[in-house]
């Protein structure tokens, strides 16, 4: 079986890591989480006191070395920062209201694209993002993009935050799911938008079981 590159974009909190985390382990495929790359600049950024500053955070980009490590115990790759395992400090709401806005910045994203489309040089990977169909990988194999009702996903990055232990409003979640939304989808670079060949992807009433099993069958006719 030939090995291929294939692209999840979608909305915020639709699903696409858990379900290409699944997919990958399905094929012995390499994932990339291309968020937790964006979230990791963004740390940076607000470690250094610049997130409203992108002049200043475009002159350290040298200085941000960014690195997956896979952990064998939770069976995907961890993201690090300048060596530092940084994972559990990306995941935070605090980060997500930053994000968006540093993802918009066109030096950050240039960066962050010669590093995913090194990892994918050789196929066999599973890549999800915002505009890895459109920009990324044009040429991916499989591209799919995930939507789900604003109240769905808000629901679930909710249950999520609550599962680790963040304080948050199920208000204050939502107001930033559809605050991401915006911005990812009318920014000058890249803007999230479906790719004209990938399937369209609506999980609102879908359980993870027949999702996985949609997509492996996608995957299947490709490969
Ligand atoms: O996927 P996740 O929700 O972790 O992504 C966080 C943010 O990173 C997105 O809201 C978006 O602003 C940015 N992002 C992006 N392009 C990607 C992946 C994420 O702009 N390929």
């Amino acid at each position: 079986m030939g090995k291929i590159t294939i692209a999840i974009d979608g909305f915020s909190s639709t699903g696409k890591s858990t379900l290409a985390k699944q997919l990958a382990k399905k094929l012995e495929y390499i994932y990339v989480d291309t968020g937790a790359m964006y979230r990791a600049v963004t740390l940076f950024a607000m470690r250094n006191g610049i997130v409203e500053n992108p002049g200043a955070l475009v002159k350290l980009l040298p200085e941000i070395h960014l690195k997956f490590i896979y952990n064998k115990d939770a069976g995907y790759a961890e993201m690090y920062l300048n060596g530092e395992n940084i994972e559990a400090d990306i995941r935070t709401l605090e980060v997500s209201k930053f994000v968006s806005k540093i993802a918009e910045i066109g030096e950050v994203r240039q960066k962050l694209v010669e590093m995913q489309r090194e990892m994918g040089r050789e196929k066999g990977i599973v890549m999800d993002g915002r505009d890895i169909g459109t920009v990324v990988f044009p040429d991916a194999e499989l591209k799919i993009f995930m939507t789900a009702s604003p109240d769905a996903r808000a629901a679930r990055r909710y249950k999520e935050l609550l599962d680790r232990g963040e304080n948050v409003s199920y208000n204050e979640v939502l107001k930033n799911v559809r605050e991401r939304d915006h911005i990812d989808s009318n920014r000058t670079f890249s803007p999230l938008k479906k790719a004209n060949d990938a399937i369209a992807f609506d999980n609102t009433d879908m359980g993870l079981q027949e999702q996985f099993e949609r997509m492996y069958n996608y995957a299947l006719r490709v490969v």
